[in-house]
């Protein structure tokens, strides 16, 4: 029998809150970041990251109970809407992390959806990760750019927490990459080319260097 796919739960600290409190008990690895931006591009803010500030990313197989100064955190999931081919052409092409550098570059985006998107039948959903007559959709739209940006898709929605977001998206690139993630980012947010993005209602951007 195949194993069933990792499991990781992520949290994303301010680097001072996690030397004081964490590090001596908590089994994780850890990533470093500076914040070089942050933007609000649709509904309210739901974290404060200023620019300069140092973050930290905990990267854990099991969930760690009671950490109190998080500002974003997801687990990873099963697949929902890729299909086996999608799935597979995915896992050969897509750019695999990338290692901290003055060249790397990080993104968090959380993401909420609103209450129409949820009430939605799956067979509903799924069609707008695929291209029909009009509209390319989700993931033909990323498959072009898969090559050059690292993906990573956490989970939110049924946290405990009950987070005000749904998912945290995050993404690294090479410094060369940049246009190539904007306009990816103009594409998935474009409600001709990709008729999901209707119904997003909160989004932020986090913009980082992965430094360590
Ligand atoms: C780098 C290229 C990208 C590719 C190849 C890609 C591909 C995919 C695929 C295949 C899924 C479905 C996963 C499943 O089966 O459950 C998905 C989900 C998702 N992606 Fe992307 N994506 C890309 C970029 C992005 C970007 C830039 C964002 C954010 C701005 C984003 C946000 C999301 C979200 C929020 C979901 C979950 C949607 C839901 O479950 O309702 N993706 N992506």
């Amino acid at each position: 029998m195949l194993a069933p796919p990792p499991r990781n739960w992520v949290y994303f600290l301010n680097s001072a809150a996690e030397e004081l409190r964490h590090s001596a008990q908590i089994s994780a690895r850890r990533t470093h970041y500076v914040v070089e931006s942050s933007v609000v591009v649709r509904g309210e803010s739901v974290a404060s990251m200023v620019a300069g500030a140092e973050l930290t990313r905990l990267f854990c197989d099991s969930p760690i109970a009671g950490l109190n100064d998080v500002l974003l955190a997801g687990s990873s999931q099963h697949l929902q809407y890729a299909n086996a081919a999608q799935r597979d052409h995915l896992a050969a092409v897509s750019a695999k992390e990338f290692s901290a550098g003055a060249t790397t570059r990080a993104v968090i985006i959380p993401i909420r959806k609103n209450a129409a998107w949820w009430r939605l039948a799956h067979d509903e959903r799924l069609a707008f990760f695929n291209p029909s007559p009009g509209k390319e959709g989700h993931t033909t739209i990323g498959e072009r750019y898969a090559g050059r940006i690292f993906r990573q898709l956490l989970h939110a929605r049924y946290d405990a927490a009950k987070p005000p977001y749904d998912f945290v998206t995050y993404f690294e690139f090479n410094e060369a990459d940049t246009s190539a993630f904007t306009a990816l980012l103009g594409e998935l947010r474009d409600e001709t080319l990709n008729p999901e993005w209707r119904y997003v209602e909160m989004e932020q951007e986090f913009w980082l260097r992965k430094v360590g």
